[in-house]
């Protein structure tokens, strides 16, 4: 497949691009499920890497992973700097987080999804491997209501005011991490409720564009840099609201992080510095979740639910697939 590149890249994004990205995140999702509740992480995640590589190598884009699946030496593939695609097509920037929740899927818990976002070149931050420090909440309040600087009370305080409710009536979303200590005895502290997540903070983010669903209304604290570029994209397309800082607290991450071009180690990025332009961000359930339903093995066809965002128009589309040509899922 080649593209008309008389229109411009945005369409080409739109026109072309937004289904076939739902193959990429369903092929690595069906790779992925095959694997669910076997134990074995590594290898649930290695396939879901080749799916969506096999995938994302038949689009036709002139392709360059800025969030991948780590540094060239250590990842063997999709890693950051790769270069995907067939080159018949737009220049692009592509995040992708093929299983994430490799634990979720190892173990058969809810939660786990092939993720991906797509922008112009330049749209995406280039972030090494580490953690970072988030916040982030849904549409619909003034613009900095919230502030990672701010303590989580005075966060909390701000949110129930802009929303109309007492403090106590803030739902949070933090990962269950031994970091969290100190966070989670500060927001108890408010009276709000926690729900403590033990894997998969895009999708964790994500609940807070629906609150009146999931009931959850802010999510705080520190998970992976690549899982806060993703959930940022997904974020602008639906209009929330997300801070983030990587955490580069050692001399070798700051080398690293300005080797990819991080000026400043202690930088507060704003949602629309992580993910810019238009972005189209797209992911498919591998196990059930909140989020999306997980693949569904039948006798005959394959089930899976795919959403993808769009930042330009806003546009959310819920995708139920049904696939009955099972060479095309087999490993090649
Ligand atoms: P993986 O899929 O790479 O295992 O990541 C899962 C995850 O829970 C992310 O959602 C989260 O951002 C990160 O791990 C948190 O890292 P850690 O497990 O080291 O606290």
């Amino acid at each position: 497949m080649s593209v008309d590149l008389r229109i411009s890249p945005d369409q080409i994004i739109e026109r072309y691009l937004s289904m076939e990205l739902v193959r990429v995140t369903e092929r690595a999702a069906v790779s992925a499920a095959r694997l669910r509740g076997h134990g074995n992480e590594k290898a649930a995640d290695q396939a879901a890497v080749d799916a969506m590589r096999r995938e994302l190598n038949r689009l036709p884009i002139d392709g360059e992973i800025v969030i991948g699946e780590g540094e060239r030496d250590e990842a063997p593939m999709l890693f950051i700097g790769e270069k995907v695609g067939n080159k018949q097509g737009p220049k692009v920037h592509i995040a992708v987080d093929p299983l994430e929740g490799t634990t979720l899927c190892a173990k058969d818990m809810p939660g786990s999804i092939a993720v991906m976002a797509m922008a112009g070149a330049g749209s995406l931050l280039y972030a090494p491997d580490v953690y970072m420090d988030k916040i982030a909440i849904g549409p619909g309040y003034p613009q900095g209501v919230i502030d990672l600087d701010a303590s989580p009370a005075d966060n909390i305080n701000a949110l129930a005011k802009a929303k109309g409710v007492k403090p106590h009536e803030i739902s949070t979303l933090i990962m269950d991490r031994p970091r969290h200590a100190k966070l989670i005895e500060e927001v108890r502290k408010t009276g709000c409720s926690i729900r403590l997540i033990t894997d998969g903070d895009v999708a964790g983010v994500i609940f807070c564009t629906q609150p009146e669903k999931t009931g959850i209304d802010l999510y705080l604290g520190i998970g992976g840099a690549p899982e806060g570029v993703l959930a940022a994209a997904a974020l602008r397309c639906v209009g929330g609201q997300m801070q983030g800082r990587l955490i580069l607290d050692t001399e070798e991450k700051r080398v690293r992080a300005a080797g990819m071009g991080v000026k400043d180690p202690n930088k507060k990025y704003d949602m629309s510095e992580m993910a810019s332009g238009d972005v189209i961000v797209c992911a498919t359930g591998v196990t059930d979740g909140g989020l999306l339903s997980g693949v569904k093995f039948g006798k005959d066809v394959i089930e899976t639910e795919t959403i993808v965002y769009r930042s330009v128009t806003g546009t959310v589309r819920r995708i139920y697939g049904e696939h009955r040509e099972f060479s095309k899922f087999q490993l090649d």
